[in-house]
């Protein structure tokens, strides 16, 4: 698998960095990950933007302009494909980008003037089989035990690696999470309850991350004549929803169908997903 490091294109058994360096010592970095379809970067200024508001979180200059970005990501996928022999329209892939601070002596503070470290894969896309679009997916619920600034795409994921892990040793896809009574995401993916045709989804706040999606979503709710809205979020209308839907850039969007073992509305997945879905494969042409 080829890789850009640091300036350098290279295999990845050959990407060498630091002990020292503050995204292993402290998870002092941030990342993106970018679904490319056919060899074409999708919503890649959306995720650019995004990119550029965690960095500033982190007071982290940008090392690279988006025409570099956008250079690397597309030279990682065609490079893929040569290697792979199959042309890069025929895949989809997922491009992961990871900038930390730098290198230096251990020292909690934003160390300024250090060199970030950047590096960029591209893997194949795996996108959610048939059988889970067609039956949905199993979550369960969890208290949101993460820190308050779900809005930075952080590399310090032990909050999800933790949440993860509560879905994986219940045989589920996904953790949805509360902030009390609120829902705010799931592990690593955002949460939509659907109720009497209408979507709704969490505030754009510090508890969740913005989803490139969020704004997918809602363009393509729009377009459609399906009502769409921001806001506070009970347990109580989880468990009542009509339908639920994950998306991700890996999961596009996906139907959840039983949360904590229980069926969601009818135990299908609903019109409005499918519209979704539709919409969304439409959005990728
Ligand atoms: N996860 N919320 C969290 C906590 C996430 O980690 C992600 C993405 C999302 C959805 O964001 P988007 O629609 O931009 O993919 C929401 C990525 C895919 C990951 O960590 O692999």
């Amino acid at each position: 698998t080829p890789c850009y490091l640091n300036g350098e294109y290279t295999a990845l058994k050959d990407a060498k960095i630091s002990v020292l360096d503050r995204g292993f010592i402290f998870g002092d970095g941030i990342y993106e990950v970018v679904p490319a379809y056919a060899g074409k970067l999708f919503r890649f200024e959306q995720h650019m933007a995004r990119l550029e508001r965690s960095l500033a979180e982190l007071r982290i200059t940008n090392p690279l302009t988006r025409v570099e970005w956008r250079q690397v990501a597309l030279k990682l996928i065609a490079d893929y494909a040569h290697k792979t022999g199959a042309p890069a329209e025929n895949g989809n892939q997922l491009i992961y980008i990871q900038i930390s601070r730098g290198v230096a002596m251990r020292d909690h503070p934003m160390l300024p003037g250090l060199t970030p470290t950047v590096f960029v894969m591209a893997n194949p896309l795996k996108l959610p089989s048939a059988q889970q679009r067609e039956q949905g997916v199993a979550c369960v619920t969890a208290d949101d035990f993460r820190w308050e600034k779900a809005h930075i795409k952080s590399t310090s994921l032990l909050g999800a690696v933790f949440s993860r892990q509560i879905s994986v040793d219940a045989g589920a896809l996904e953790t949805v999470m509360f902030r009390g009574d609120h829902l705010s995401e799931a592990s690593s993916s955002n949460v939509w309850v659907i109720k009497d045709g209408r979507v709704s989804g969490p505030p754009k706040d510090h508890l969740v991350l913005e989803g490139i999606r969020y704004g997918l979503i809602e363009e393509m709710c729009r377009a459609a004549g399906i009502e769409f809205e921001l806001r506070r979020i009970s347990r109580a209308e989880v468990l009542a929803a009509d339908e639920l839907l994950l998306s991700s850039a890996t999961k596009e969007v996906l139907p959840v169908t039983l949360l904590d073992g229980r069926p969601v509305g009818n135990g299908q997945p609903g019109p409005i997903y499918a519209r979704l879905y539709a919409a969304y494969q439409q959005a990728k042409l």
